[in-house]
């Protein structure tokens, strides 16, 4: 059990602040003309992903089991079709396969810590920014090295169980994640003297730039940003102190992971702006464009590795729950330690 409803909701918003937030929204807002596309993310968040969010944390709660036995108990205590453990399954395995590339993208976060603090990127131009990153990415060795670091560390945590590893966790990154996130925004604010302009490109809407297309992305965002759909909110629901308001508690989880979103949008469109960078640059924003931005700003090499370690936090603290239900799944169903399990 999670020791509080605190707990619970920092763990949550924990899995729901990630790379999503942090690296795919600001890059899915600039390809997508900003205003519409945040407008239709917000709408998405509000009338798909918070119910299925309720829903996913009272199916937890109820089954109390990992997600696969879960939906197996649900099932028959209600009659259903024994099929509808598929979804459990479907979950596990969707979380393998999330976890399998987003330990790759945070490799490359960590990476950047480094490269940061030593100042590679200090008065960068574009083309040199992009080639440090191309020549990184096709190097196997160092980009699976960064992997392999990333997951011992999400595995040493999910080892370590619900309140010595996850909650332990959880307890420290979040709130300084918040602060770092707070730190760097009045950093754009104060510096780039393009604020209003990050501020209007997010939430001015550009029709022209908005098609069917861009609805299909931000209802995509949605989900992958609030952990929906494959039972991680679900296996951390299940530890969820009885009586705790479900509504009032899902409510609370997504409006935090909203903010993260739009703050981590203002963080990087001023900066963006004011060195005549495109929006539009898509995944490679965040490790292109940033670094570039950084690189030419006032006090840019600490704040780059600040908002590194930033990002390298929310990715842990996600990553831990895609790897949750398996390990729930295996320790339950071979009976062994969570340590082995994970
Ligand atoms: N929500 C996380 C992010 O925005 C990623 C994530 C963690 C996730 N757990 C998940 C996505 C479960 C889908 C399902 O980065």
């Amino acid at each position: 059990m999670w020791s509080s409803r605190l707990m619970f909701i920092l763990a949550a918003a924990g899995s729901a602040v990630g790379l999503g937030n942090i690296w795919g929204f600001p890059y899915l807002a600039g390809e997508n003309g900003g205003g519409v596309f945040v407008l239709a993310y917000l709408a998405c968040i509000a009338l798909i992903g918070l119910p299925i969010l309720i829903a996913e944390i009272l199916m937890g709660r109820a089954g109390r089991q990992n997600p696969i036995t879960t939906m197996k108990l649900l099932a028959r205590a209600s009659g259903a079709s024994q099929f509808w453990q598929i979804i459990g399954w479907m979950g596990a395995l969707a979380g393998f396969m999330i976890l399998s590339f987003y330990g790759v993208i945070a490799g490359w976060a960590m990476a950047y810590v480094g490269d940061m603090a030593n100042g590679d990127f200090v008065g960068v131009t574009g083309t040199e920014a992009a080639t440090v990153f191309e020549t990184f990415i096709s190097d196997p060795v160092r980009v699976i090295t960064w992997q392999t670091v990333f997951m011992l560390v999400t595995i040493s945590i999910t080892a370590r169980g619900v309140s010595q590893g996850l909650e332990k966790t959880v307890q420290y990154l979040m709130p300084l994640l918040f602060l770092l996130l707070v730190i760097l925004v009045g950093y754009s604010a104060l510096t780039t003297g393009h604020f209003l302009e990050g501020l209007g490109f997010m939430f001015s809407p550009d029709w022209e730039s908005f098609s069917g297309d861009s609805f299909i992305a931000a209802m995509g965002q949605a989900f992958f940003t609030l952990s929906l759909g494959m039972g991680a909110i679900m296996a951390y629901g299940a530890y969820m102190p009885a009586g705790s308001s479900v509504v009032g508690t899902a409510t609370t989880i997504a409006v935090l992971d909203t903010s993260v979103a739009l703050m981590s949008g203002l963080v990087i469109f001023p900066l963006v702006f004011a060195n005549g960078l495109e929006s539009s640059a898509g995944p490679g924003l965040m490790f292109i464009t940033l670094p570039i931005a950084f690189g030419q700003m006032a006090g840019g090499q600490i704040f780059g590795t600040l908002f590194f370690v930033l990002v390298t936090f929310a990715a842990v603290t996600s990553s831990i729950s895609l790897l949750e239900p398996a390990v729930a799944w295996v320790g339950e169903r071979l009976n062994t330690s969570r340590a082995k399990a994970s």
